[in-house]
């Protein structure tokens, strides 16, 4: 299985509408792939909240429209946050019946207020449990970060080290949500507190975009990168129900499979995407993906292990964090990033020699968990 070509739109706070995002993550998908629309067998459409953001359903529809000439299957997946990692295992799975397969996640965000999206938001998490007690994401993480303090000694500092990397690579990557912004670690260390002990920039932000990838059972061209893991765990959704706080058991199990497929160890890593949604889950994504030992995560970061020079380099197109998340163009932005990197195509935020990358997808606060790993050998 190869990814053959990944496309994707700016992320941010664009006048674009949803229809219009979609149609050109999808064309700059196939553009940079060596095959034609016409060659497309089936179509997975990854999307959250086009419902209650957009009032437009039935996105499977809207994508037909946009392929005027064609009649295709086309099917919608969510899975909340990782949609679009998990509309990319279902065409894998669909890979059995059609040879090429294309993937595109829009999400449409901004046309609304910072309260309705938190509600919008709210309905990745239990309704009767949590969202109705006032679990919105922002304080679920919260509790998160206060357990990875409290047991592990992981500070603010900490975090903001997170999102001060991850700032600076969006300064590297022209299609990020900041892009245009210098943040310095002044500005994270005093920005206003969203839920105790996350702040501003310990969050992601509410962005627009879409983006695409083309897939086939064959290899087409040199380009082409080869999928080697594909995983997918869901877990049960109420915070109540969990064993633990500071780790996400849907991933460990996701990653665990996936390096058993890859047949690689997190050693053999060279760049990683993980689902920083807010900056202590790049913490928890490190050790459940085995980068780290559980409580070391903070070490990683201190010693700068995590940077584009460094050890693991995480994130190198500004993660969630600065690259934005639109829901459900994140899993396929991720993608987008590791096959950029794995051809060597990421200009000023290249990883030296980058072989095998992995994406960290995740719905909820774990409630779904999806892990690809990929490799090019050049
Ligand atoms: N990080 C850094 N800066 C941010 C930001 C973020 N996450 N969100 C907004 N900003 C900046 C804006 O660019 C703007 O800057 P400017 O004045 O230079 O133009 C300023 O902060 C105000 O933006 P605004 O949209 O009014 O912020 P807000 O206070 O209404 O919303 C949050 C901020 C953090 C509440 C909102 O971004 C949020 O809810 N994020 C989490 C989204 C989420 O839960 N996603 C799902 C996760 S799984």
């Amino acid at each position: 299985m190869y990814v053959l070509g990944v496309g994707r739109t700016k992320f941010g706070v664009l006048t674009e509408t949803m229809p219009e995002l979609a149609y050109q993550a999808m064309y700059n998908a196939i553009n940079d792939s060596p095959i034609s629309i016409e060659d497309i067998g089936a179509v997975y459409v990854s999307n959250f909240l086009g419902g209650p953001y957009e009032k437009q359903l039935h996105l499977n529809s809207v994508v037909s429209s946009l392929l005027p000439e064609l009649r295709l299957p086309i099917i919608r997946v969510e899975t909340a946050c990782a949609s679009g990692s998990s509309a990319l295992y279902q065409a894998i799975i669909a890979l059995s019946r059609f040879e090429n397969i294309l993937i595109v996640g829009v999400e449409k965000m901004t046309n609304a207020s910072t309260e309705e999206s938190s509600q919008n938001l709210g309905m990745a998490g239990d309704r009767l449990a949590d969202q109705t007690q006032g679990l919105i994401f922002p304080a679920h993480y919260a509790l998160v970060a206060q357990q990875h303090m409290e047991k592990y000694g992981t500070t603010h500092e900490d975090l903001e080290l997170v999102a001060f990397k991850n700032h600076g690579n969006s300064r590297l990557n022209p299609l990020a949500h900041f892009n245009h912004k210098e943040v310095s670690r002044e500005m994270i260390k005093s920005a206003p507190v969203i839920a105790s002990p996350l702040n501003l920039f310990d969050c992601s932000p509410i962005s627009d975009g879409a983006a695409a990838v083309v897939i086939s059972k064959n290899q087409k061209s040199d380009r082409d990168v080869r999928i080697t893991g594909s995983s997918l765990f869901t877990d049960h959704i109420s915070l109540s129900h969990r064993r633990e706080h500071t780790s996400l058991e849907a991933a460990k199990l996701a990653s665990k499979q996936a390096y058993e497929q890859a047949e690689i160890t997190p050693k053999d890593l060279d760049i990683v995407e993980v689902h920083d949604c807010f900056t202590i889950n790049e913490l928890v994504a490190m050790e459940d993906l085995g980068i780290c030992k559980p409580g070391e995560s903070k070490d990683w970061v201190r010693e700068e292990k995590t940077t584009i020079k460094g050890e693991v380099p995480i994130n190198t197109d500004g993660g969630l964090k600065a690259d934005g998340h639109p829901i459900g163009a994140t899993g396929l932005a991720q993608v987008f990033e590791v096959t950029t990197q794995l051809r060597g195509e990421a200009e000023g935020r290249q990883v030296e020699g980058a072989k095998i990358g992995l994406t960290h997808n995740i719905g909820g606060v774990g409630g779904t968990a999806v892990v690809h790993i990929f490799e090019r050998r050049g």
